[in-house]
């Protein structure tokens, strides 16, 4: 069953309605990035405006680009265009996007402390300015999606100040150091439930948690850092908004979703591209909605592999609430005829 029960309106848009436990066939799709430098119109504007977070911070661009994926393919979701590294940005820390190179924070908080970082709130109005300006201007049948970074994959950036392969700084320190790096969790718990918060008031309908990260950490640490962080969020979210699903999106963790699934509160799971969904469908509770989990590679690919890919995914989750979405966000190289392609086989029946 659905962690809480959410009240079922004959109003809700096709992916709100799964996402409260409906099935659909075909099922509401949208693609994880789908705004971003795959499409031109978005190269173009951010030639314009100079860099990622000058449009990140222009609600009028930030609202566009959220838009432009929709008017190509009519996705069922609309997600606002943001990014997880705003929550450390508003406690404080310094972000730029250098060309080529990631996200860089800074001061990187090796020790954990962020207690002397200056917080700036005004970062966080900007975003719910895009949301309320998305919802505006939609058609009422598209769901508007928030979204957060997990606290365990924010905190790795926070931490070493920028990306890395196996988050070692970050993990290392919850070792060493446990009581400092839960004084840290904690603050980004009460900062994302703020953000969520704000984004739902302004209008979003839905809420989508990235974990990116959850995959490098060992059973005890992942209940303590993943599952324990998530279902903070959850639980304070289902008191101020009992009526918006979250959706709990733990990448690479494998069988642990299971956990996650049953631990966290969340109202739907998404799957990246490694899991079979004939596992997921077998494993996870039944009338749980389930998100995913096209390999964006296979979408690349296209043709037949493609075909081939969306076939299996949907078959093996037909029979509970899903929603179609990649297993990761969508790639730079991905031609936008595959996209296309992609519409064309999710319109029809099974
Ligand atoms: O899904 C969407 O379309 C919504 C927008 C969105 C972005 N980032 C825009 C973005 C979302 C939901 C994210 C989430 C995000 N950001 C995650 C979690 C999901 C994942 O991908 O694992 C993470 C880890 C980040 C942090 C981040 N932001 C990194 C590591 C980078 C640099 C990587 C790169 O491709 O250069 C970003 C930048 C970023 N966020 C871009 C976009 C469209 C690229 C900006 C650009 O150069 O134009």
């Amino acid at each position: 069953m659905a962690n809480h029960p959410l009240p079922i309106s004959s109003n809700d848009p096709p992916l709100l309605a799964v996402l409260k436990g409906e099935r659909r066939d075909p099922p509401p799709v949208w693609l994880m990035r789908q705004a971003g430098r795959y499409l031109p119109e978005y190269r173009a504007l951010r030639a314009e405006k100079g860099g990622f977070l000058e449009l990140v911070y222009d609600s009028d661009s930030a609202a566009e680009i959220t838009i432009q994926p929709l008017r190509r393919f009519g996705m069922d979701g609309a997600i606002l265009f943001s990014d997880i590294l705003i929550v450390p940005h508003a406690m404080g820390q310094g972000l730029t996007f250098g060309p080529g190179e990631g996200p860089q924070l800074t001061p990187p908080l090796y020790d954990g402390n962020c207690s002397t970082l200056i917080a700036k709130p005004e970062y966080l109005a900007k975003i719910y300015e895009t949301v309320a300006k998305v919802r505006a201007a939609i058609d009422p049948k598209v769901t508007m999606l928030g979204f957060a970074g997990s606290p365990w994959t924010v905190a790795t950036y926070m931490v070493a100040g920028h990306g890395s392969k196996d988050q070692a700084e970050t993990r290392r320190l919850a070792y060493k150091d446990p009581q400092a790096f839960q004084a840290l969790i904690d603050r980004i718990i009460d900062v994302t439930v703020e953000y969520l918060s704000g984004q739902i008031q302004a209008g979003a309908q839905a809420i989508q948690l990235f974990d990116s990260w959850a995959g490098t950490l060992s059973p005890a640490q992942f209940e303590r850092w993943v599952i324990a962080p998530n279902a903070a969020i959850t639980g304070k979210l289902m008191v101020l908004h009992p009526d918006v699903p979250i959706i709990g999106f733990p990448k690479g963790v494998g069988a642990k979703l299971v956990a996650y699934a049953a631990e966290t509160g969340v109202d739907a799971v998404g799957l990246d591209e490694t899991i079979d969904p004939d596992w997921a469908a077998a494993n996870l509770p039944a009338d749980m909605p389930v998100q995913g989990n096209l390999d964006p590679l296979a979408l690349i690919a296209g043709g037949e592999a493609l075909g081939q890919a969306v076939t299996r995914i949907r078959r093996a989750l037909n029979n509970r609430p899903h929603i179609f979405n990649l297993g990761h966000g969508i790639l730079q190289d991905t031609p936008i005829a595959h996209v296309e392609y992609l519409f064309d086989l999710l319109r029809k029946p099974l």
